[in-house]
């Protein structure tokens, strides 16, 4: 098992590999933050690619596949639901429970945080699409707060197992999920909020078609706060801002349609 320790102002330019950034965690240590890549693929040559900096500790008699989510801590996702790694399931509407695995989603990243608190006050009654859905935690928390339907894709395969356990963890059955993008989307009932936190790049390439949906909201999340003028200006012009969020250097926006 690898040990990287990432140099804190490279943080951003790891943003350039989804798989990447999804990785890092963050440690405290004698105080400071730092952040942290365990990984038992040996990550030199693409750290290198993105000239990161970084130290590398290599640790051995470890079962890290294992040993990473102890790391994860429970939190708040919005201002009224936490949510946990404990195993247990849960009847409560205010508590998500996520089970850790290597779809992203565990709850504690700030894209997370914002698309679920830009959300969740709109979900009650509502029919929501969210576009690459990992855990499952943003499709989810809509559906315990009262979303009508849930539709939701993920072009990655691989994160469908946790999905359909974190669904089942959470005693949600109104979630329609399948594998691919949005453009595969076929359906006649009429979406009312699209939701997707994903690297601003893949947002760009898929907005036209969920302007084209035409929902009474959108939630864009997993920019940063650096490309907000330049995301704004290809917003379409049937749509203006609701409201923003900000954590950590990320940004995240609700958009109405006007
Ligand atoms: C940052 S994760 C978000 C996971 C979860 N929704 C959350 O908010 O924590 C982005 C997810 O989008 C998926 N993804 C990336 N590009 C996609 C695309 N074009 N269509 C569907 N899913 C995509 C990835 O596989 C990944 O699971």
């Amino acid at each position: 098992m690898y040990k990287y320790i990432i140099n804190a102002e490279d943080i951003d330019v790891l943003n350039q590999d989804e798989k990447l950034s999804s990785m890092v965690v963050e440690e405290y240590f004698k105080g400071n933050k730092e952040y942290i890549i365990y990984s038992e693929e040996d990550l030199i040559n693409k750290l290198k690619k993105y000239n990161i900096r970084f130290d590398l500790q290599k640790i051995v008699d470890e079962d890290w596949s294992v040993k990473w989510k102890e790391y994860l801590k429970d939190g708040w996702l919005t201002y009224t639901t936490y949510f946990t790694h404990t195993p247990k399931q849960f009847d409560d509407r205010d508590v998500l429970y996520i089970n850790p695995s290597m779809a992203f989603g565990t709850g504690d990243h700030p894209t997370t945080k914002i698309a679920a608190r830009l959300l969740e006050p709109l979900v009650k009654d509502k029919v929501v699409l969210e576009v690459g859905s990992g855990s499952g935690i943003l499709s989810i928390l809509s559906a315990k707060k009262g979303a009508k339907k849930v539709f939701a894709c993920d072009n990655d395969i691989n994160t469908f197992g946790n999905f359909k356990e974190n669904c089942r963890l959470n005693n949600v059955n109104n979630i329609y999920m399948w594998c691919g993008s949005i453009d595969s989307f076929k359906t006649s009932v009429k979406v009312d909020i699209v939701v997707a936190n994903i690297i601003s790049s893949v947002l760009l390439m898929i907005k036209e078609t969920i302007f084209n949906i035409n929902p009474e909201f959108i939630v864009f999340s997993g920019i940063l706060v650096g490309e907000r003028e330049t995301f704004l200006k290809k917003v379409s012009n049937n749509y203006q801002i609701d409201r923003e969020n900000i954590i950590d250097g990320w940004w995240g926006v609700r958009l109405k349609r006007c």
